[in-house]
């Protein structure tokens, strides 16, 4: 490692800066190899510092520094220090002063995609967390704001275009040089992470929007040359996203432009710089024969997100990244709420719990399990996890579960009004909260700082004589790394209790209280609940629509799952019924496939499936995420030790095979039935009915008999879009023989010179559960349209392979893990924050069986034991092993 003992940053520790920077002038020239960055920062003594400073301390890293002024007077290098990450000037004025400071950086080099790089041939930059420091000196720390003019220069021919934050005020020629420039002004103060620069040679679909106090803006989008006819989708999303934040939150956007660039090369999906979005282009370029309807609805989502950035984020934004969840957490909740209603509530709902369940549940129970909001960190590039995104949206979902729709925009408001323009805490937006509805939040704040996932028992009992149904909870999270013990938490939990028809019983408590909108609230330990006058023995139906991330265990018996899968009001409990059926099932047969034995008939639950799939009223949608049985995942964390990825596999495909043999007509008509007429639409209906079908085909398919699949492959053959075509080659990516090579070659044949389609091309073989799946992933490593050091190329073979092919990953030789560790060390020499995030595939390798285990540890140690880790890495293996 560069640093052999890498520094742990500490919550408590957070000071104010002790200067702040309030307007920083850039004068760029984009060259290759050596940009020129000249940056004019206008600085004063933070009048909330804790001591008067005796220097001034800027961050910097990869750059070559050519000349530092101060108050227009150039300083000889005896004037300051540097050191690989710092420049000091130390006898600076009392007042306000101004540096001017000159250094040079390397985009082309740049291959971990932090600061400036080349994306190909375009110029761009990626600030978040601490990237601005990679192109100039700075105090690149959230809470210095500033207001910031860039000019750009640069060949005309090789960038034509030449972008940065906020409006564009001034551009032209530099006489005969062959060299342009542009100025850009941001008028909002913002922290360094939101800049963002770009320059390439890159053309621009157009559209306009007028806001709802009647100010036309400009929407642009860019990309490179030839896929202009893939933006129309995103234009779409982002004028869906404007209007839905004016009416839902009551934001109107607030510059005269608004542009997104969309670029091949880049870590993360897309990045928020104000005014200037970047996008990886795979959440940008959409054509019906490229891009599936989880595309699609991917694009719309992402493009949300950031948007919604521009006030939870960009007006608003963090203290420091600790508070890293106040933007993400309340932003990913935010485009939840979009994506619910655009499409369908319910089924937006399954898949961000599917989400929550398969990323965060892991996270939490595991060795790097921490709080929404961290209280120390190694490298905050690791800290951009399913823990403070997902879960941090569910703490906000809970707030507004029990605060109401109302109480919640009212408390936003206040909280948009209060703290524009400011770097604001997890603490000033609960107070906001709690003063604007008038709820007591105290006990909440524990959410923010415990990590883990709470373990809630229920039980019902039922006393016929009094007509009495008690519900009693109890509450434990399990200790986790750094935090032995918890306290109990204030979860909101929403419940009914159904009667014998099926309805829904009044709820009305012992002390009287009447329950009206289903919600009650657990703050101890234990706790019962009373419910009176109920007639009969009641089927619960709890924590309706996951109204709190939970690991929920009641004593329900099979008769009130197959109860609950037909008759529950609460969609979200629906469906969950049919999941926690489906598990009780798949975790029995994993045990009869270990010992040998053959498991018993599911026709109880196939019966319970067709019943539940013949409500005609339940949109197509919704009835394709009740086909999809519990993932080999879902299992897994169901089973909790021991885990024997193989029996896992072995189980599901049994039921699935049940399920196909049992409700073959019913699937049959299904797929008949949902087939989609005329030009293609990704609107909802038919991206539903599009779903709905697929997940008949795959599981007519599981019946293995050749009708079925042939069917797979005739529909490939007919398909007219992508999602038809990749639902064919995702169920025959796991047949042996000619089928699936000549469907795969036909794919590559047409796509190979798309370089989005062909990463699906990857994707689907990796994710193969075909036994040498492994030496498939080994071999495409050689393929020449793989590299290493374009990240969308590794997330498709190796995103794929480690985190959705557990047979692959975990094969019982080590294969898997081995050929994961090889790939890690390779990408950790030059983009760590790629390196790291693929080793946290292996947080769940204590979960396995002692073999397995032994063989993912000796992967781990062998990573542990290089001595030239990067910081991120080295993090997560040591944290992983520990
Ligand atoms: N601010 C992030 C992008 C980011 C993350 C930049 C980490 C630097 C380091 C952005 O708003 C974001 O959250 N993007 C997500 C997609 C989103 C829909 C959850 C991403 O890129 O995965
Ligand atoms: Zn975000």
């Amino acid at each position: 490692m560069d640093d052999p003992s890498p520094q742990t940053i500490y919550l408590k520790d957070y000071t104010p800066s002790d200067y702040l920077i309030d307007t920083v002038s850039l004068d760029v020239n984009l060259h290759p190899t050596a940009t020129r960055v000249r940056s004019r920062l206008t600085v004063r003594p933070n009048p909330d510092a804790v001591a008067r400073p005796s220097a001034i301390v800027l961050d910097g890293e990869a750059l070559e520094l050519d000349e530092v002024r101060l108050d227009a007077k150039k300083l000889s290098p005896s004037d300051y220090t540097r050191t690989d990450n710092n420049l000091t000037i130390p006898n600076l004025p009392d007042g306000p002063f101004e540096l001017e400071i000159t250094t040079f950086c390397n985009p082309e080099a740049n291959k971990a995609l932090s600061g400036l790089y080349r994306s190909r041939d375009i110029f761009c930059t990626q600030c978040e967390a601490q990237g601005f420091r990679r192109i100039t000196y700075f105090l690149d720390r959230p809470d210095v704001l500033a207001r910031y003019t860039t000019r750009l220069q640069a060949d005309k021919e090789m960038a034509p275009v030449l972008l940065s934050n906020g409006n564009l005020v001034g551009s032209g020629k530099n006489g005969n040089s062959g060299t342009h420039f542009a100025i850009w002004e941001d008028p909002h103060p913002k922290p360094s992470y939101l800049f963002a620069m770009v320059g390439g040679a890159l053309v621009c679909v157009s559209g306009k929007f007028t806001t709802m106090s009647g100010r036309e803006v400009d929407l642009l989008i860019y990309v490179e040359p030839g896929e202009e006819d893939r933006c129309a989708w995103a234009m779409e999303s982002l004028k869906r996203s404007m209007k839905w934040d004016e009416e839902r939150f009551g934001r109107e956007y607030d510059l005269d432009v608004f542009m997104i660039v969309a670029v091949s090369d880049f870590n993360m999906g897309a990045m928020e710089n104000k005014g200037l979005n970047v996008f990886n282009d795979k959440l940008i370029l959409a054509r019906p024969e490229t891009a599936t309807d989880a595309d699609y609805a991917a694009i719309e989502a992402v493009i949300g997100h950031e948007y919604f950035h521009n006030w939870t984020g960009n007006r608003v934004t963090c203290r420091d990244w600790f508070q890293l969840c106040l933007k993400e957490g309340l932003t990913v909740f935010r485009d939840q709420e979009f994506t619910s209603d655009l499409r369908s509530r319910a089924v937006e709902r399954i898949s961000d719990v599917r989400m929550l369940k398969t990323h965060q549940f892991p996270e939490d129970s595991g060795p790097l399990a921490h709080p929404v909001r961290p209280d120390c960190y190694i490298e905050i590039n690791n800290f951009y996890t399913a823990t403070v995104y997902e879960k941090g949206a569910e703490l906000c979902r809970m707030i507004e579960t029990m605060v109401g729709r109302e109480g919640f925009r009212a408390a936003t408001d206040l909280y948009f009004e209060r703290h524009d323009g400011d770097a604001a805490t997890v603490e000033d937006f609960i107070s906001c909260i709690s003063e604007a509805t008038d709820t007591d939040l105290d006990q909440f704040m524990r959410w923010y700082n415990q990590a883990g996932t709470p373990e809630v028992v229920a039980s019902l009992s039922y006393n016929t004589k009094d007509k009495v149904a008690e519900l009693s909870f109890s509450q434990v999270t399990p200790a986790t790394p750094g935090q032995e013990k918890k306290q109990p938490l204030h979860m909101p939990i929403k419940l009914g209790l159904l009667g014998q028809n099926g309805d829904d019983l009044p709820l009305r408590l012992d002390s009287g209280e009447e329950i009206t909108d289903g919600l009650i609230h657990l703050r101890d330990a234990s706790q019962t609940f009373r419910f009176t006058d109920i007639p009969s023995p009641p089927v619960p139906s709890l924590l309706r629509g996951f109204s709190a991330p939970i690991k929920l265990t009641s004593n329900l018996s099979e008769r009130d799952l197959e109860f609950l899968m037909a008759n529950d009001s609460d969609l979200f409990n629906r469906w969950q019924a049919g999941q926690s059926y489906a598990l009780r099932f798949l975790t029995r047969a994993t045990a009869d496939f270990r010992n040998g034995k053959d498991p018993a008939s599911a026709s109880a639950f196939a019966g319970a499936l067709a019943a539940s799939l013949r409500d005609e009223t339940l949109e197509p949608a919704y009835r394709a995420e009740v086909l999809k049985l519990p993932s080999e995942s879902d299992v897994a964390r169901e089973i909790g030790k021991d885990v024997d990825p193989d029996a896992i596999h072995n189980a599901r495909e049994w039921l699935r095979a049940e399920v196909s043999h049992a409700l073959h007509g019913e699937l049959e008509e299904l797929y008949e039935t949902n087939a989609v007429p005329g030009p293609y639409s990704p609107e909802a209906e038919d991206t539903g009915k599009r779903a709905l079908r697929n997940a008949a085909l795959a599981l007519l398919a599981a019946s293995g008999e050749e009708s079925d699949v042939m069917r797979v492959s005739a529909h490939y053959e007919r398909a007219e879009n992508m999602t038809d075509k990749i639902a064919a080659l995702g169920v025959l990516t796991h047949q042996e023989g000619k089928l699936r090579e000549a469907a795969f070659d036909d794919f590559y044949g047409k796509w190979k010179d798309d370089h989005l389609v062909i990463d699906k091309w990857f994707s689907l073989q990796a994710i193969s559960n075909l036994s040498d799946a492994p030496e498939r992933v080994q071999a495409l490593i050689k393929h020449p349209l793989f590299s290493f050091k374009t990240p969308n190329k590794v997330r498709a073979l190796f995103g794929a392979f480690a985190n959705m092919n557990p047979t692959g990953f975990c094969r019982a030789d080590g294969a898997g893990f081995s050929l994961v560790a090889d790939a890690v060390l390779e990408i950790d020499t030059f983009n760590p924050q790629i390196s790291a995030r693929m080793l946290g595939a292996f947080k769940s390798w204590r979960m396995l069986e002692s073999s397995r285990q032994s063989k993912a540890k000796s992967e781990l140690e062998r990573i542990a034991s290089h001595n030239k880790l990067s910081r991120d890495l080295f993090e997560i293996v040591t944290k992983t092993l520990d």
